[in-house]
């Protein structure tokens, strides 16, 4: 299993956010990490049904490709998650697999019995998203949005790289800056999970 996952939330294929995780992969691989990418447009995923057939194991009842990549989640050390802001929250693809890691919100804290705000994760998530606007108040329902699903998997929010006023694929390229600054965080997301930072 890998150490880092990256998912990318986009449905646009080479979009911006998609080349700002490409960017975060580059630098951890560079510093030494092992990466696997997913692409949540290329899988088959159901949304969340409630069936709560998750209630005795924690495991998700729905036999889709949700099933592999709740394995991965489970084991990986840090979650690098990329969406583009629709409509003020994540994508569609990105809050399917949110929707379904209810599962491993009701492992926390139905079947483990986690008392709610009392773990201490050391797994780390490392958010990146892009909106077409340029509103202060942008990202602020997503990334409450993001702290909740990163706490469902046990996971810290490490760093939210967000940037506004990019629309068009390709709008991202115009900022050197950005691509830098991505490439670097996914640098010190390595050295974080190490425990070096
Ligand atoms: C369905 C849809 C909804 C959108 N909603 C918003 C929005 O609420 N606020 C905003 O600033 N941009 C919005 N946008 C623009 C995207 O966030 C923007 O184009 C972004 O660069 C897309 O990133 P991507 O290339 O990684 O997909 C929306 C775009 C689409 C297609």
């Amino acid at each position: 299993m890998p150490d880092i996952l990256a998912i990318y939330g986009s449905p646009r294929r080479e979009g911006n956010t998609s080349v700002l995780l490409k960017q975060a992969v580059q630098g951890a691989r560079d510093a030494g990490a092992d990466i696997e990418e997913i692409t949540l447009r290329d899988l088959k995923m159901s949304p969340c049904l409630e069936i709560y057939g998750c209630l005795k194991t924690g495991r998700c009842a729905i036999k889709d490709d949700f099933q592999s990549l709740y394995d991965k989640m489970l084991s990986a050390k840090g979650l690098m998650l990329a969406s583009p802001i629709f409509f003020y929250t994540v994508s569609a693809h990105t809050k399917i697999l949110m929707d379904r890691c209810q599962s491993l919100w009701v492992k926390k804290y139905w079947i483990d019995k986690m008392p709610e705000g009392e773990s201490s994760p050391t797994r780390l998530g490392l958010f990146v998203s892009v909106g077409a606007t340029k509103g202060k108040r942008l990202f602020d329902g997503t990334l409450l949005t993001i702290r909740y699903f990163f706490d469902a998997l046990d996971m810290k929010l490490w760093r939210a790289l967000l940037y506004r006023g990019l629309d068009f694929k390709g709008d991202v390229l115009k900022h050197p800056d950005y691509l830098k600054e991505a490439y670097e965080a996914g640098k010190d997301f390595n050295r974080a999970l190490k425990g070096d930072i």
